[in-house]
């Protein structure tokens, strides 16, 4: 019920009275009084006068499921929504449900997180409120080893979503880092949960700097705040970018590769530089040349022997 009150007081531009409110939705003033406070309890800031009634006068920033879910306007990403205040992982929830029946496009939000994890089992730093942490589920019919293309296609819809949202420019540093003059605003990653020659399930694991403060970011890092010197609504962005996963995949659903490639050497950031590759024990120093239908990168090194790598890392 308090979320009805919510999108009442919402639509309405004056005080609306308890009265009024108590008589549409068929319960007691105290009832809606209650609800209130547990609005008020979430952090929206409502003004109660007496005989007038209620007003909202601000709303907070929260990535709750009900916020994200107006007028996001998908058919299933994001219809599914687990909204945390602090997990350890989005991942393993992610993956928890995945066992379960949940639903494609389901996502699991969480407001901060104290053992967010990157790729190479790095830390991922994830400060309450700050960024946007998330993973989504997916059920696509395709073979594990095909599974890197929707890292990439996770990554095109990111840089798409941030153009949209704040007009910046975002890069992707191959595989799946988001840059933007030349620091990384965020990073994706895909586990999968596979057999030999089926996929049952991939967590797409989305994390972003939003609205991280420049002194609290180490030197290679960079937030949307320090880039516009200003905050920038996490709600938006993360619905952009649910749409853009959406548009997408359904696109990738039909024709597989070959458009996410297109796309993603539109972002990249990689494809022309000269770079070292290291991949388990094996380095590799050349300039990346293109990538492939499956989403491994050729580099040609110096003796103008071309290489195909398909995991790894880019250090400079
Ligand atoms: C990387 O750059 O190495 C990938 C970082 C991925 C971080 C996200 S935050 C949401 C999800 N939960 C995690 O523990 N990791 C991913």
């Amino acid at each position: 019920m308090s979320k009805q009150i919510l999108d009442f007081l919402k639509r309405s531009k004056d005080y609306l009275s308890g009265e009024e409110l108590s008589k549409t939705l068929g319960v007691t003033r105290s009832a809606i009084w209650k609800q209130i406070q547990e609005l008020k309890n979430l952090g929206y800031d409502i003004v109660a006068v007496p005989h007038l009634g209620y007003q909202l006068v601000g709303t907070p920033d929260r990535l709750y499921a009900h916020e994200v879910s107006q007028g996001l306007k998908t058919k299933f990403i994001g219809k599914q929504i687990s909204y945390f205040d602090a997990l350890a992982s989005t991942m393993d929830v992610a993956a928890q449900l995945g066992m379960g029946k949940a639903a494609e496009g389901s996502i699991v939000l969480a407001e901060s997180q104290t053992k967010g994890r990157g790729r190479l089992r790095r830390d991922w730093l994830s400060p309450k409120y700050k960024g946007i942490y998330f993973s989504l589920i997916l059920r696509p019919k395709i073979l594990p080893a095909e599974a890197s293309l929707l890292t990439l296609l996770a990554a095109v819809s990111i840089c798409q979503a941030i153009k949209k949202v704040s007009d910046l420019e975002a890069k992707i540093k191959w595989p799946n880092d988001i840059f933007i003059n030349g620091k990384k605003l965020g990073g994706i990653l895909t586990e999968l949960n596979a057999q030999m020659d089926e996929v049952n399930f991939v967590v797409i694991g989305i994390g972003l700097n939003i609205n991280n403060d420049k002194k609290s970011l180490i030197a290679s890092a960079t937030s949307l705040k320090e880039l516009k010197k200003e905050s920038v609504s996490r709600i938006e962005l993360l619905q952009e970018i649910l749409r853009k996963i959406e548009e997408n995949y359904l696109v990738f659903q039909k024709k597989k590769g070959i458009e996410v490639i297109k796309k993603w050497r539109e972002y990249s950031f990689t494809l022309g530089k000269r770079v070292k590759v290291v991949e388990h024990a094996k380095r590799l120093e050349g300039v990346a040349i293109d990538i492939e239908n499956d989403g491994g990168l050729l580099l040609k090194d110096d003796a103008g022997l071309v290489h195909k790598v398909m995991a790894g890392d880019i250090v400079q």
